[in-house]
């Protein structure tokens, strides 16, 4: 395919994408859509054949819903790795958002004192804007995925707020204009609400969490900021705890944008309260996302588990559809192939809406059924 043509055809992809507002224009969608996950002048890797002749992406869908659909990628091997070509193509081709599922992390970006990396993070983020698909940033300050050189560093109660302070500003001025959203906190706090004990906390108390949005809303003032959490989903003990925390910090007029609801679900365990749930976050004047969706079944899955996995994607999807301040869903991966669940939960797994092979299960036609 020449240069000429793959620029036309990424032309008539964006094109239908931004003029996209139904889908009685997008009837030619698959094709112009297949061309959007090229990303040089070399011939594309043939897309993997959407799920029926007769449909359309869910980004369509989701775009004529006023909704980002997204999911979690990474570089390191899920963009560039072996089957790099049929994730990119499927990615591409079914959503509208990308979070890079670690390639924005504090020992990503900052593996040494004062050195930036940002490398894979770039790529996404190339990928992305290639491919007319926003991009959430994940995650400034979170307990996890910390350098030794920061958490074995001997220092005071001000280095760590100054060190804090300048990772947030000198990565969020790196991808200013380029990130739309930011899980600024990430799981602040334990399952009872209580603030979890942290390298960040330890330090400097809960008052890291007012500094970060701070910091990050002078870097960007343009972005949307984000508390994010798992188990937060429903009316319980710990969401009730972050909807007191960021009543607190809207009301000193801390920048604070949003709520972003994990949603690392097992089959069945959708709370009843979720849309309740967003929309006492939403009547705070927030932006509620479900950030990280995945439903895991035992293994093997069954038709019968994987059935009930969709009813529960459908439940989620459902209640953000209800809820004007749900914005955007994502979630973590979205192919079997690639999931952190069954190496963190022992004899789980299948927890997204495509197979290991690319192939779309019932979970996808749910979203797809409900957003048509
Ligand atoms: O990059 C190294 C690679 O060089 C090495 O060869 C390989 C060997 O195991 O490890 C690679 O790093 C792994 C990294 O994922 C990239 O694949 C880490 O060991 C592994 O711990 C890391 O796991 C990530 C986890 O966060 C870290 O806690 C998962 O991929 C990622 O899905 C997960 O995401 C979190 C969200 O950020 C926050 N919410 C919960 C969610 C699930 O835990």
């Amino acid at each position: 395919m020449s240069r000429a043509v793959i620029l036309h055809a990424r032309r008539a992809c964006r094109d239908l994408l931004s003029g996209a507002r139904g889908a009685a224009g997008c009837l030619a969608i698959a094709g112009a859509l297949a061309a959007c996950g090229a990303d040089s002048a070399t011939t594309p890797p043939p897309p993997p054949p959407p799920p029926s002749s007769d449909t359309f992406a869910l980004r369509i869908l989701a775009d004529a819903r006023g909704k980002r659909v997204g999911a979690a990628g990474d570089a390191g091997f899920r963009l560039t790795g072996s089957d790099g070509n049929q994730f990119r193509s499927v990615l591409a081709r079914e959503y509208n958002l990308l979070t890079p599922e670690n390639d924005m992390k504090f020992d990503h970006v900052h593996p040494a004192q004062g050195t930036f990396r940002y490398t894979g993070a770039d790529s996404l983020v190339a990928f992305a804007e290639a491919n007319n698909m926003k991009v959430r940033g994940h995650t400034l300050v979170w307990h996890q995925q910390l350098p030794s050189w920061l958490t074995n560093g001997t220092w005071t109660q001000n280095d760590v707020s100054l060190m804090l302070q300048d990772h947030i500003k000198q990565v969020v001025e790196h991808f200013k204009g380029h990130v739309v959203a930011w899980d600024v906190v990430n799981e602040a706090l334990n399952d009872d609400g209580t603030l979890r004990s942290s390298f960040w906390s330890n330090y400097l108390g809960r008052g890291y969490i007012e500094t970060a949005f701070t910091a990050a809303h002078l870097a960007d003032p343009d972005a949307v900021l984000f508390y994010n959490d798992y188990n937060i989903e429903g009316v319980n003990q710990k969401s009730d705890s972050v909807y007191a925390m960021v009543q607190a910090l809207k009301l000193r007029g801390v920048p604070i944008g949003g709520i972003g609801m994990q949603g690392h679900f097992q089959v069945n365990g959708v709370p009843s309260t979720l849309q309740q749930n967003m929309e006492r976050f939403a009547a705070l004047g927030l932006k509620v996302e479900i950030t990280e969706l995945d439903i895991r079944v035992s293994l093997p899955s069954t038709s019968a588990s994987l059935n009930a996995q969709a009813d529960d994607y459908r439940k989620v999807f459902q209640a953000c559809l209800n809820v004007n301040a749900c914005d955007a869903i994502i979630t973590w991966g979205f192919t079997d192939r690639f999931s952190w669940v069954p190496s963190v939960f022992s004899g789980w797994g299948d927890a997204l809406p495509f197979d290991a092979a690319y192939v779309h299960k019932p979970a996808y036609t749910a979203i797809y059924s409900l957003l048509k």
